[in-house]
């Protein structure tokens, strides 16, 4: 006879404090006597070739201040259940049964998905279908509803802070104007606590279109009162008015890739002001290393969360986190829409009170 048995995945792109998650799951789920599979790769573990390990304190000890999944993630594959913004595209009923047949013959009562809104959304199809399963909000830009942050989060703002910090004295030296692109997709978050937590100068987000002739005139104001240098954050997702988001080309199946506003916004600002102009474009680096001690604390309180929710048979939930405590949402309520930055809320008008221009 087995012990009550649970599974757990990390699904969608990685982000800092999947690993936390994972380890409070299997240390608190340990301690009611139960045993932890570790699906490989996300949704994919549970299709054929079945791919899983079993998950122990011993094996997940000290993992929480490391940074990617120890289970391996994907947001390709079989279950892609989003293909745009705000698309929902339904996973194939072959592929449910298939997933939901192997939990039963591995004895899986019950289902950590950890993901974003895709993944979250594939989740609550698990769910409508029968599978016991609870979520756990995973994501870097911060832009689930029905939940006030998500681990991950801080982690990519402190890697934008740094990089800040370190551009400023490069585009000091060289008198330069300085364009550094973030991640976030149609949020503005990163962008925004990143920027304003590194001093920048401009910083522009997809909730408030910008205009290339303001923001020249922005900069070109400050270059010629004779400040050092002017350094921009754009999100990848910002667009000016009237304009359309830049894509990567290569995307075949789930969202576009955003990518290219930096060096369009270089590009504008050059030929138009005549100053030396350069673009970083941050990437990868937002979601990789270890996790800042609020992101393992919040993936902590969330893996404890979701084991909490399963021995309460509130399946078809997700942990949330509002007014620092940890409740709990249905799936389909936080999935529902992208939770955007109001253009007029307190923490745009803290960085406009600063002087901080949005382009406008
Ligand atoms: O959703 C997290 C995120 O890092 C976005 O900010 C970014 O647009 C996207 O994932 C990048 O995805 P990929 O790892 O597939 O390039």
């Amino acid at each position: 006879m087995h012990r009550f048995r649970i599974g757990v995945l990390t699904s969608g792109g990685d982000c800092p404090g999947l690993n936390a998650v994972i380890r409070a799951t299997v240390a608190s789920a340990h301690t009611l006597g139960w045993e932890v599979l570790g699906f490989i790769d996300g949704y994919e573990g549970l299709l054929s070739p079945v791919n899983y390990r079993i998950l122990t304190v011993e094996n997940t000890q000290g993992i929480t201040a490391t940074g990617g999944t120890i289970i391996g993630t994907t947001n390709k594959g079989r279950f892609v259940a989003k293909s745009g913004l705000g698309e929902k595209a339904m996973i194939p009923q072959p592929i449910i049964d298939e997933a939901k047949k192997t939990l039963q013959d591995l004895s899986v009562r019950a289902l950590v998905c950890i993901g974003g809104d895709g993944s979250l959304t594939t989740a609550d199809q698990l769910f409508e279908n029968g599978v016991p399963v609870v979520g756990v909000p995973k994501t870097i830009d911060n832009d689930l509803s029905a939940t006030a942050t998500t681990f991950g989060f801080d982690s990519a703002v402190q890697c934008v802070a740094d990089a800040l910090d370190r551009l400023h004295t490069t585009a000091a030296s060289h008198k330069r104007v300085m364009v550094l692109e973030v991640m976030g997709r149609h949020a503005g978050w990163i962008a925004l606590y990143g920027g304003l937590a590194g001093n920048a100068d401009v910083i522009l987000i997809p909730e408030i279109p910008f205009s290339y002739e303001r923001l020249a005139a922005h900069v070109e104001k400050r270059m010629a009162s004779g400040a050092a240098s002017t350094l921009i954050v754009v999100a990848e997702g910002a667009a000016p008015s009237g304009g359309g988001v830049q894509t990567l080309d290569g995307a075949t199946k789930g969202e576009v890739r955003l990518g290219g506003i930096g060096a369009q916004v270089a590009h504008e600002i050059m030929e138009r002001t005549k100053r030396e102009t350069r673009t970083v474009v941050l990437g990868h680096l937002q979601r990789g290393g270890a996790p800042t001690t609020q992101d393992r604390n919040l993936g902590t309180r969330f893996g404890v969360g979701a084991v909490q929710l399963i021995q309460e048979k509130k399946f078809g939930q997700m942990v949330s986190y509002l007014n620092y405590q940890i409740g709990s949402v249905t799936i389909k309520e936080a999935v529902g829409q992208i939770k955007h930055v109001p253009p007029d809320g307190q923490v745009v008008n803290t960085a406009k009170a600063i002087g901080i221009s949005f382009g406008i």
